[in-house]
């Protein structure tokens, strides 16, 4: 899967699958220039918007950040999404809720990636 944010306004966009290019017009401002979103990552120790996966007892919980990430309206988690042995599972966010998401499921392979409304993608 590969994520698309628009240069002009930001918006992001998933491309399941994007055959040779991956370009395309973006539905919100129109424009034709779209570019492969960077996800960026950092030892999760120190750097608040690393997502943080944990194993509970019925399944799988994410926190955004060692220390939790703002939730306000201004600057938030939009959303967490997991990739577990190559199936997709997101859980949307919005302000005033917490920065974590409980997906009941498991499984040996987890990759994380969250979105913050301000810096972006990130992943563990
Ligand atoms: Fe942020």
């Amino acid at each position: 899967m590969v994520i698309l944010k628009c240069k002009n306004c930001g918006e992001l966009y998933d491309i399941f699958w994007h055959g040779e290019c991956g370009e395309g017009e973006c539905h919100e401002c129109a424009c034709s220039g779209m570019e492969k979103a960077e996800i960026q990552t950092a030892d999760w120790k120190y750097e608040k918007h690393v997502p943080v996966v944990e194993k509970t007892d019925d399944g799988i919980k994410v926190i955004v950040g060692s220390t939790a990430h703002p939730m306000e309206k201004a600057h938030y988690i939009t959303m967490i999404q997991v990739e577990v042995d190559n199936k997709l599972y997101r859980q949307y966010l919005k302000p005033g809720e917490k920065p974590e998401a409980h997906f009941p499921l498991s499984g040996k392979k987890i990759k994380a990636i969250e979105h913050c409304n301000i810096h972006g993608l990130w992943s563990n």
